[in-house]
């Protein structure tokens, strides 16, 4: 199968990015550059994904992608989340908000379904789970090249069980959720990461170099490789260990054509550093380090969409110290360049490494 993905001209991913940061502005000018655009449908209604496809095909007439959330298994630990919530009330309070209520919902899933098959997406992902085979099928057979975001080798056999195309293998430098397909308690949380004992079971946190080893072994799939990559050199690390295409997202949250908050744009230079939380959303994500995920992050509960809806009043009062400000391990090298000059500078970058470290090994 010839994918989208052979054919790009340059092997360069600008990764979903949900919560209006993947505007069609940044997904038509990395498309037009030569690299894949994606647009983000997490959080979004139906329609107004609709809108945004529209609007990005009206700026380019090249293939872009589009990733949807998979609507996991809603089953929580209701105590645990009702702790949270008045853990919280000091939150709400100190921001003048109210908590919003802890519900679950699906993300609109079957509507987004609907809508990527009727449009017919040139390329749709998924990340938080894989779907039914039934359902991958039915997008391949509409024309659409279909990536499953996986974590690990189990993940990846999964996935190709089921029919993906193409594997986004994401480690753990990563900025935002991380893909794992569930959302088992107790890992992840800072005091976790910190405590390499606390659960002995599987932890979906490897680095992207061993991760793209376990997965292209595990099967033969293309794999696009994900996670704290900051440079042409970079992305040229990944390709030769044997990835088809490098995803970015971190890095694009510079461009002026994203839809990244001024706040967020200035932390990722300023912030020291990252970790993975389930502070803000109930789902291990990493973000910049702030007040809010340094005081909840070690008894966050591992509820999704739940903990996402409980805190969104809290994240849009406009503190940077309580904002969830997604970013890679790779955040202090964002610099502020249009995505099409971003997309060539990699490719550029890529070539010069690679051939200094051909030189090199002759
Ligand atoms: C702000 C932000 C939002 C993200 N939103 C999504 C999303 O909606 N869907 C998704 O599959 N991945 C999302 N990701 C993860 C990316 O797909 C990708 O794995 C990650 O950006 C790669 O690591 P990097 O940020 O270090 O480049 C997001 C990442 C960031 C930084």
């Amino acid at each position: 199968v010839v994918s989208v993905l052979d054919e790009l001209v340059v092997p360069v991913v600008a990764a979903p990015m949900a919560g209006g940061i993947s505007t069609p502005e940044l997904v038509a000018a990395v498309s037009e550059a030569g690299g894949l655009g994606f647009l983000a449908a997490g959080y979004l209604t139906p329609d107004a994904v609709r809108d945004q496809l529209h609007a990005t095909r009206a700026l380019t007439g090249k293939p872009f992608g589009v990733n949807i959330f998979v609507p996991g298994d809603t089953a929580v630990d209701e105590s645990a989340v009702d702790r949270y919530a008045a853990r919280l009330t000091a939150e709400a309070h100190r921001y003048g908000v109210y908590l919003g209520d802890a519900i679950a919902d699906d993300d609109g899933w079957a509507a987004k379904l609907d809508l990527v098959l009727a449009e017919r997406v040139p390329v749709v992902s998924f990340t938080f789970g894989c779907p039914d085979a039934d359902v991958l099928a039915r997008l391949r057979e509409n024309g659409s090249t279909v990536v499953v975001t996986v974590t690990s080798a189990a993940e990846a056999r999964l996935a190709a069980a089921a029919g993906a195309d193409v594997l986004c293998a994401q480690g753990q430098e990563a900025g935002g959720h991380r893909g794992t397909f569930d959302n088992p308690p107790a890992e992840s949380s800072v005091a976790a990461e910190l405590d390499p004992d606390a659960d002995s079971a599987p932890r979906n946190d490897m680095g992207v170099l061993p991760l793209l080893r376990e997965v292209t072994s595990a099967v033969s799939l293309p794999v696009v490789a994900a996670g704290g990559l900051g440079s042409g050199a970079d992305v040229a690390a990944v390709l030769v260990a044997g990835a088809a295409a490098a995803q970015l997202g971190t890095l694009f949250l510079g461009c002026p054509e994203a839809g990244t908050k001024p706040a967020h744009r200035a932390a990722l230079t300023e912030a020291a550093g990252t970790a993975v939380t389930r502070a803000f959303t109930g789902r291990p994500a990493r973000g910049l380090v702030n007040r809010f995920l340094r005081q909840h992050s070690a008894v966050a509960p591992a509820a999704y969409p739940h903990v996402h809806h409980l805190t969104k009043s809290i994240r849009a009062a406009g503190d940077p110290e309580a904002m969830s400000l997604w970013a890679g391990q790779g955040h202090h090298f964002v610099r502020e360049l249009p995505a099409a000059d971003l997309v060539r500078q990699l490719a550029a970058d890529a070539r010069s490494a690679l051939a200094a470290a051909t030189r090199r090994m002759l």
